[in-house]
């Protein structure tokens, strides 16, 4: 192992040093962005039982339900702050045609949902149900919108349905639909992945349709649109490059997908059975996302240096095997700590570009992917990963802290190196500074001195997630394995705080 200098004030690689010790210096007076909560985002797709038995259930259903809701789910989603979510896909947001999900529910149309497992889409979660969810939760909602096979008239008049308040034949449709007033909706996502299940298309042939589609979105009442176009996936910088060239000055957002994945094709690795190595190789992997920011950011700044443009990453979170004996296509996993690191160190990266990243949706919500929350009939449990998402709410709206972190780093089997920690700070409104910290080592403590520049410390007191393996998860027979509990590894020293940081741990802190 050695050590290595990492965060926002410098970069060096360190001699070797076998030590199981850390440092953080936080400078609180250099902070000059705030974290976009946009960072942290949700994505629900109609794939598997995201919306079907996850989030929706209809007015009858057995399940306690509220207006057609899960009432356990929409409960444990208020506690999570939610900023934005994102909707109908991903790929199904291409072949959706948002007149079929409008109107009375029994007379809506089915359509084979061919993206995802044949399963028939009867419709009954449309336009109506997804806003008003969104109320529910008090969240902006993210419209995707179809490009693939949808055509500029079908796009205008969603937006004329959503959107306008006047006497225009689409609001009058919306009210006959029981829905008097426009919602208000400011993400408009134009297309997703259109180099792929959004169309296959060139980047040059997209950015033209782009164009085109973006120009019959109106902006009705006052309803101001934030237009995101759809963008590169992981490392393809071409993709970037040319978007902003040819549409730079016409977007208000470009998006990015990037999985931890192992690969697209063959296994991708069970969920919830792997080695170390696996762990430090997702670690590796995982982090990998801040080369993949910084290259797409430093192309936006060539053509976009005032930085009007956001990076949305709209689709990212880990993509392992799906559970055995769970339907084919419907993307089901489970969570484990090792999902929960991904999180946490994801968004310790994601805060330090606030200043171009305004959004990231991790992929997705319910039972889909590396979810918040796994749903089985009447039973619901919360992943580690969903615990994650709640000990950073903190970070919303907050300044971003700049800091340095010295700490011990490891050779991923790929070659990749692993800091065995990972840091991030904000400073909220009411002066408070908030701390979150992985120890993504196995093994080994962390002695981590932190101290703030210029600020005395009084008070520190903190929660902690922690397992005893990396493979713990929550089930529906235990599902309180993986959960928070109060940290009492920190101790004011002398104006700095000394730290204990438990081996597989994630820890926030909020000092005084
Ligand atoms: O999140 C699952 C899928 O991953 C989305 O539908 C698609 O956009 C991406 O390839």
């Amino acid at each position: 192992m050695r050590k290595t200098l990492l965060g926002t004030m410098a970069f060096c690689m360190m001699p070797l040093f076998a030590q199981k010790e850390a440092s953080i210096k936080i400078f609180p007076d250099q902070g000059t962005e705030v974290i976009s909560r946009h960072i942290y985002g949700q994505f629900a797709e109609h794939l598997g039982s995201c919306i079907y038995g996850g989030l929706w259930v209809g007015e009858n259903s057995h399940i306690p339900n509220t207006q057609g809701y899960r009432t356990d789910v929409l409960q444990a989603l208020k506690n999570l702050s939610i900023p934005n979510l994102r909707w109908p896909g991903g790929c199904f947001a291409d072949e959706y045609h948002w007149t079929d999900g409008i109107g009375p529910r029994e007379k809506r149309p089915t359509m084979v949902n061919n993206n995802w497992g044949g399963t028939v889409e009867d419709n009954s979660f449309g336009t109506h149900e997804f806003l008003n969810l969104c109320e529910l939760l008090e969240c902006e909602p993210y419209i995707s919108a179809n490009v693939g096979s949808g055509t500029v008239e079908e796009m205008a008049k969603w937006v004329e349905y959503m959107t306008s308040d006047g006497d225009s034949p689409m609001a009058r449709l919306r009210r006959e639909n029981g829905r008097d007033k426009a919602w208000k909706v400011k993400f408009l996502g134009v297309g997703n992945e259109s180099w792929g299940c959004g169309g296959s298309m060139r980047p040059e042939y997209y950015a033209d349709l782009y164009r085109r589609y973006a120009t019959y979105c109106r902006e009705y009442d006052g309803n101001k649109l934030f237009k995101i176009a759809s963008g590169a996936s992981d490392y393809d910088y071409t993709w970037t490059e040319v978007l902003m060239d040819r549409v730079g000055a016409r977007i208000e957002g470009l998006s990015l997908h990037y999985y931890t994945v192992t690969g697209w094709s063959g296994s991708k690795g069970a969920a919830t059975q792997f080695t170390e190595e696996d762990h430090y190789w997702t670690m590796g992997k995982c982090l990998e996302v801040e080369d993949v920011i910084k290259k797409h950011i430093a192309i936006m700044d060539k053509y976009d240096p005032r930085k009007r443009v956001a990076l949305m990453l709209d689709e990212w979170g880990t993509w392992w095997d799906e559970e055995p004996g769970t339907v084919r296509g419907h993307l089901y996993q489970q969570n484990t700590m090792r999902d929960a690191f991904v999180a946490a160190l994801s968004l310790n990266v994601f805060h330090k570009y606030t200043d171009r990243l305004k959004m990231a949706n991790i992929a997705q919500i319910v039972n889909v992917l590396q979810s918040m929350i796994l749903t089985q009939d009447t039973k619901m449990v919360l992943t580690p990963t969903y615990h994650v998402f709640e000990m950073y709410k903190v970070h919303q709206d907050a300044t971003y802290l700049p800091l340095q972190l010295i700490c011990d780093v490891q050779k991923a089997r790929d070659g990749r190196e692993v800091p065995m920690v990972s840091a991030s700070a904000s400073k909220a409104e009411n002066g408070k500074i908030h701390i979150t910290l992985a120890n993504v080592d196995l093994k080994n403590n962390q002695q981590v001195s932190l101290s703030l520049d210029n600020v005395k410390v009084k008070s520190v007191n903190g929660r902690m997630l922690t397992t005893k393996t990396i493979t713990d998860h929550n089930t529906f027979e235990n599902p309180d394995v993986v959960k928070p509990v109060a940290f009492s590894g920190a101790k004011v020293n002398k104006g700095s705080v000394d730290i204990n940081l438990p081996a597989c741990s994630i820890v926030v802190l909020e000092v005084q």
